[in-house]
């Protein structure tokens, strides 16, 4: 087939022919070809509770007949208003919402909010910005200067705004250098916030779990800490829950987990249960009212043409509607990876084995991690499960259907692949 599909992330010279997938239903795809993957991905973490999910293609169905799409600037429409105070009763320090259209825009958003607050208050100096080593926000420009660099970012290098980066205090089960790692990161966060602590505007981060560094995950302690180090400098706090929103950290939110309040936070992909195309960005009163001025300077210039879209909008009410219904689906996951992650430790190839609610990861020990992701990925495809290691790093974000008995096959099937990969 020659199509003129350009993928994302692929380098087309050499790329093999995509995967053509016919059908979905919970946590099955269904190939063309016939053949069934159980998607252990989430396909790209959006799938919340499986696919094709029966009440929400409903939802979709219904408002699909009554408004498909209406202007976002002067107009408004039900799903979108009752949507909106759904997030704020879940997030109620965060009492506005500003809506966009995917993670990007989502951070995107979050960025010039915080860089507009200071200006419109007259503090313009506060021009940079702080990141963690490791952070992923996005692919647009800005998003993409809060994400740790990388050859992703390498060729827009000049392109991209005035960024620092803490190091990641990443831990693990059983690691006992998780305090040493805490402390070297706060303490280099304390040093640039010493030096310069008037210049940040923000600091953005993944709370809880880095998701394209690989699933690295942190302590709700380093979260605190930090937060009160940059309040103490006044510096605001963005949180990208694009990711980590909706449950997957065993919480409905990572801030809840983690026992932190940001000032601003990003939420997209499990917005719609991965139906459709949404974001938010979600702020304090105090951000918002920075906005809200006589002078049309002051204004938050910044829109899309699906802002609000209705149809996601009323996935996003149907999602929640299940996700409040059923929180044991998401909640009892992190109980389930213990128990099978419990069984491959002491794996003589396997390392680094953590777990954040529905999400866990595990290293392949070795330094030949580059081309092993691909191998790993083909092997997993052949046994039917859709994984994608990041490098070495293997791991698992599945939509809250699976069933027990589906999870432990997977971990079998891992450790058979590693197993034969690794001794081949
Ligand atoms: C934490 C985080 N932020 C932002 C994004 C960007 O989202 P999108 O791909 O919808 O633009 C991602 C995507 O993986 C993400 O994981």
């Amino acid at each position: 087939m020659n199509s003129p599909i350009w993928m994302p992330y692929t380098q087309m010279k050499d790329a093999p022919a995509p995967l053509m997938v016919r059908s979905g239903r919970g946590a099955m795809l269904e190939l063309e070809d016939g053949r069934q993957l159980l998607d252990c991905i989430s396909s790209w973490w959006v799938t919340l509770h499986g696919h094709a999910q029966p009440e929400i293609a409903a939802a979709i169905a219904a408002q699909a007949g009554q408004l498909e799409q209406v202007i976002a600037a002067g107009f408004t429409h039900q799903p979108a208003e009752k949507l909106a105070c759904r997030l704020t009763v879940r997030l109620p320090f965060l009492p506005r919402v500003f809506y966009s259209d995917n993670g990007s825009t989502a951070v995107e958003v979050a960025l010039k909010m915080a860089f507009q607050y200071w200006r419109n208050q007259g503090a313009g100096g506060r021009r940079r910005f702080l990141s963690l080593e490791g952070a992923y926000h996005g692919d647009t420009l800005g998003a993409m200067s809060l994400s740790g660099r990388s050859f992703f970012t390498a060729p827009f290098a000049e392109l991209l705004l005035p960024v620092d980066f803490v190091p990641f205090p990443q831990t693990w089960l059983g690691d006992e250098g998780v305090e040493e790692r805490e402390a070297q990161a706060l303490e280099y966060l304390k040093r640039l916030l010493d030096r310069s602590g008037e210049e940040y505007a923000a600091m953005i981060l993944e709370p809880l779990v880095q998701g394209a560094a690989g699933m690295r995950m942190c302590r709700p302690s380093f979260l605190r800490a930090a937060g009160e180090l940059l309040r103490r400098y006044g510096v605001l706090v963005i949180y990208d829950e694009v990711l980590t929103g909706f449950g997957r950290t065993g919480e409905f939110f990572a801030c809840q987990k983690a026992g932190t309040q940001p000032d601003i936070l990003c939420l997209a992909k499990g917005l719609s249960g991965g139906f459709l195309p949404l974001a938010a960005t979600l702020c304090r009163e105090e951000v918002y009212q920075a906005f809200c001025s006589d002078d049309p300077r002051h204004t938050l210039y910044h829109g899309h043409s699906y802002t609000a879209n209705p149809l996601g909008c009323a996935a996003a009410l149907a999602s929640l509607e299940l996700l409040e219904k059923q929180p044991h689906r998401f909640a009892e996951m992190e109980g389930w990876h213990l128990e099978e992650l419990g069984r491959l430790a002491g794996h003589p190839h396997l390392s680094r084995l953590r777990v954040c609610g529905t999400i866990a990861a595990l290293e392949v020990k070795g330094g030949y991690l580059h081309e092993l992701g691909p191998r790993l990925r083909q092997r997993f495809l052949e046994r039917g499960f859709l994984l994608r290691p990041l490098g070495g790093v293997i791991y698992l974000v599945p939509p809250y259907c699976l069933e027990r008995a589906q999870l432990e096959a997977v971990y079998r099937g891992i450790a058979e692949v590693v197993d034969a990969e690794i001794s081949s």
